[in-house]
């Protein structure tokens, strides 16, 4: 079984479609070990309660230091044979000794093409605004592997989706959500399960691509 994390910070959505592929065995293979949250009021801490996940809430403040905030989700995770870590709607930057421990394994979803609208402050809504004020005819969403700047790490999937007349920030979030995070997010997740990516520097490899 590939044993995964996955860390959230909001509502959940990309957990529950993980969740939800998972039940349904369109991801198959794939077993959440844990859910950390960074803080205790988020919704996806539900979604993870209600689908019997161990639930772990590990909040940046509470340290000084960064090395010390890596240390501790370092040791709640040293309990679960955890292969992937999977950044879900997760808002807080991990440290490089956390990112060294789990070099080359821990992924992110990001709603946009990036290197648009991404990077520091371009975090749920603002995409979707900053996409609708630019006037681009295509959003979508990425998956990449994760260092220490924001959304920065190497591209593994992308999905685009089209931008209508009539969308507003809400509506054009929607459907990033639904018709790219929640399809690419699994995706990715199966990728590293079957032992398909393979990272070359900037470039990451889908060995087998069909
Ligand atoms: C999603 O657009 C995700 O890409 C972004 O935050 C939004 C909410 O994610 N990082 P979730 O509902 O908490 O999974």
């Amino acid at each position: 079984m590939f044993d995964i994390a996955v860390f959230v910070s909001g509502g959940g959505t990309n957990l529950q479609a993980i969740i939800d592929q998972i039940a349904d065995h369109r991801l198959c293979g794939v077993h959440i070990a844990c859910v950390v949250a960074s803080q205790d009021r988020c919704f996806a801490l539900q979604r993870a309660r209600s689908a019997g996940i161990p639930t772990h809430v590990v909040k940046r403040s509470s340290f000084t230091e960064p090395a010390s905030f890596d240390q501790a989700l370092l040791n709640i995770l040293r309990p679960y044979q955890v292969q992937l870590v999977v950044l879900a709607g997760y808002l807080t930057l991990l440290g490089p000794d956390f990112l060294a421990a789990y070099k080359g394994r821990v992924i992110n979803i990001h709603p946009s093409l990036i290197p648009a609208f991404s990077g520091t402050g371009f975090y749920g809504i603002k995409p979707h605004e900053a996409a609708l004020a630019w006037g681009v005819r295509l959003i979508g969403a990425t998956v990449h592997l994760v260092d220490t700047a924001y959304d920065h790490g190497p591209i593994i999937l992308q999905k685009a989706v089209p931008v209508l007349a009539d969308d507003t920030a809400q509506t054009l979030q929607q459907r990033v959500m639904q018709d790219a995070e929640q399809v690419i997010l699994p995706q990715a997740i199966a990728l590293f399960a079957q032992g398909r990516i393979k990272q070359e520097g900037r470039i990451v490899r889908i060995l087998n691509e069909i």
